[in-house]
């Protein structure tokens, strides 16, 4: 029997890194993008996880700024994987409370994909049982030029510029720094994931391919960032 996760130790913002799809696709001898759909599928079962564990944001890295470089037909193919997600999962994650929001750049996709993404973000938009950021075509080089950007476009004098006013330009605005980063698939890097957001996260790297990467495997990842002792560069001092 597993005991219950105490809700103190929950962590408020789990970002992951859905790596694997590609391997776990060869080792079955199914092409690549057989893989990215075993992955989609998942993700179905580990938001309605973190809505269980009462997990309130979930970021995931969907389509990296870098993965346009990839062949022409995967490129394709995960372009319309997420679309068909929309299609096909939509009202049940507005029925669970899940509010969906992009982070990433939406300009260079497809006109259409860009007309049902902002949809699927205005339908949502009031919802609060789960915050869903959904980094599609995301970098966070990317992210920091963009908010660099604006920071100068609105003229914002060199002395106000703080931390905290950079977060606010990032597209994580409004969403506090992820505590608990997963990457699956066992690669020890962040691949341009929430560069900035990252400063303090606690990592979880497993071996696990994204498709396999199940409830019990994201049990086994809270309760090892339950048992962390995070000090944010300071010590303790017994009271
Ligand atoms: C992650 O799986 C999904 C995306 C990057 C779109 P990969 O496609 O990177 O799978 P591997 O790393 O090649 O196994
Ligand atoms: C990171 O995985 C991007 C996503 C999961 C969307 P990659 O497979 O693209 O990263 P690298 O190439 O192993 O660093
Ligand atoms: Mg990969």
């Amino acid at each position: 029997m597993t005991l219950p996760l105490s809700p103190d130790k929950i962590p408020q913002h789990i970002a992951i890194i859905m790596d694997g799809n590609g391997r776990w696709a060869q080792s079955r001898g199914l092409p690549r993008l057989a893989g990215h759909r075993a992955g989609t599928e998942n993700l179905r079962r580990i938001i309605t996880a973190c809505v269980e564990f009462g997990i309130k944001y979930l970021t995931i890295y969907a389509f990296s700024t870098e993965n346009w470089g990839r062949p022409k037909s995967e490129v394709r193919g995960l372009m319309r994987i997420l679309e068909d997600v929309i299609d096909r999962e939509l009202d049940e994650l507005h029925k669970q409370g899940v509010q969906l929001r992009h982070i990433g750049r939406l300009e260079h996709l497809k006109p259409s994909l860009q007309k049902k993404v902002r949809k699927a973000i205005e339908i949502t938009q009031h919802n609060d049982r789960l915050v869903l950021n959904v980094a599609f075509n995301y970098g966070g080089r990317d992210e920091i030029v963009h908010a660099v950007q604006g920071i100068i476009a609105d003229r914002v004098p060199a002395e106000e510029v703080t931390p905290e006013l950079i977060s606010r330009y990032l597209y994580t605005a409004g969403t506090p720094d992820p505590d608990l980063i997963i990457r699956t698939s066992g690669e020890l890097r962040i691949s341009n994931f929430l560069i900035w957001q990252s400063a303090y996260s606690e990592w979880y790297v497993t071996p696990t391919y994204w498709p396999d990467f199940n409830e019990e495997e994201l049990r086994k990842a809270l309760e090892e960032f339950a048992r962390r002792d995070r000090r944010f560069g300071k010590i303790y001092t017994p009271s």
